[in-house]
């Protein structure tokens, strides 16, 4: 028998999770991280893809990539580390082969209804001008995620979203070609978020979304080896979330385009937090790796939690941390 008091269930309408950016409205703010959740075809028969926002398929590249080799995955306290090395199937393939897959999937009913969203990824800015060509004739898009969190080759391997001058390069190069909104994915190995976020938006971001992986490390001390083939790997997981929720706070705070956060986010109250400190939307990672139907478990949780917690409707949490 459960004697816990129950929530007070006297709202007049049920509560309104919808969120809205760069002209595209999602059902709730969830959506599924890059990289976590394949091209969201895989999860067609694990979770029910309607119930959440949206989701962001793989980095996709030019040409398709083997990635790293094994191994790639290390499992650290509350979090993970990754070396993957961006794998993926190259953008044509994604295009002609993947693309098709989900509008179907979304065709077979309206309530299939929920956002699709591209990853990037390059080498140069001519790379990622080049994959976002290719994806401006796929059909069923809402939007591009621009991970900038990659090294440019052609400059001396410096990260393109570590150096303000490279990232301006990237993001003006991208948005003179991209025929939709353009999400610029802010790497968190900077000493100064604001000022990135200043950069990807005065290069006509026209929203940003944060934060990627933190570059860490982990040895064996038997082996006296790396745990990742790599040797370092990108830091997630609950592990992050409170540098994350900081940079997503100082982010919002300066600039007026929309950010998306995560980084960690694993239950509802996660997601009202990210909220608060000035997120429109949020993607949820590697929470995916220990339960694959986080991204749905969480949106149902979410509208308990707005029922419990008498919140009418979810965007108006968006930055209304009391300081
Ligand atoms: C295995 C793995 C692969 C990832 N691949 C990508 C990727 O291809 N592109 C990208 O922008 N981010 C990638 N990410 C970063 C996630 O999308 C997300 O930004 C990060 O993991 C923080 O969120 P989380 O703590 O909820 O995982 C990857 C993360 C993981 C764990």
């Amino acid at each position: 028998m459960n004697f816990r008091k129950q929530p007070d269930r006297d709202m007049a309408q049920p509560p309104d999770l919808s969120v809205s950016f760069c002209g595209i409205t999602l059902k709730n703010p969830i959506i599924a991280a890059s990289g976590t959740f394949g091209y969201g075809v895989e999860f067609e028969d694990v979770v029910h893809l309607h119930k959440l926002g949206g989701l962001v398929v793989k980095g996709l590249s030019r040409e398709p990539m083997i990635g790293n080799p094994p191994p790639r995955l290390w499992e650290t306290p509350a979090g993970m580390l990754n070396a993957i090395g961006l794998q993926n199937i190259g953008v044509r393939a994604f295009v002609e082969e993947k693309l098709p897959m989900l509008n179907a999937m979304r065709a077979t009913a309206a309530k299939q209804e929920f956002a699709v969203f591209a990853n990037v990824f390059g080498y140069t800015a001519a790379d990622y001008v080049e994959v976002v060509r290719v994806l401006n004739d796929g059909e069923g898009i809402a939007g591009y995620e621009i991970n900038v969190s990659c090294p440019n080759t052609a400059d001396g391997g410096i990260v393109f979203g570590t150096d303000p001058r490279l990232l301006d390069e990237v993001v003006a190069a991208v948005k003179r070609v991209a025929t939709r909104p353009v999400i610029v994915k802010l790497s968190p190995n900077v000493t100064s978020i604001p000022q990135m976020a200043k950069v990807a938006e005065q290069a006509g971001a026209d929203a940003l979304s944060l934060v990627n992986t933190f570059v860490a490390m982990a040895i064996d001390v038997e082996t006296r080896r790396p745990r990742i083939a790599n040797v370092t790997a990108g830091l997630s997981g609950p592990a992050i979330k409170p540098i994350a929720v900081r940079m997503v706070y100082e982010a919002f705070r300066a600039v007026k385009i929309p950010v998306i956060g995560m980084g960690g986010i694993s239950r509802a109250a996660d997601v009202a937090e990210f909220m608060l400190a000035g997120a429109t939307a949020i993607e949820i990672g590697t929470a995916n790796y220990w339960d694959p139907c986080a991204t749905e478990t969480i949106a149902e949780e979410m509208l308990r939690w707005c029922v419990e917690h008498r919140v009418e409707r979810l965007s108006t949490w968006t930055g209304g941390v009391v300081l």
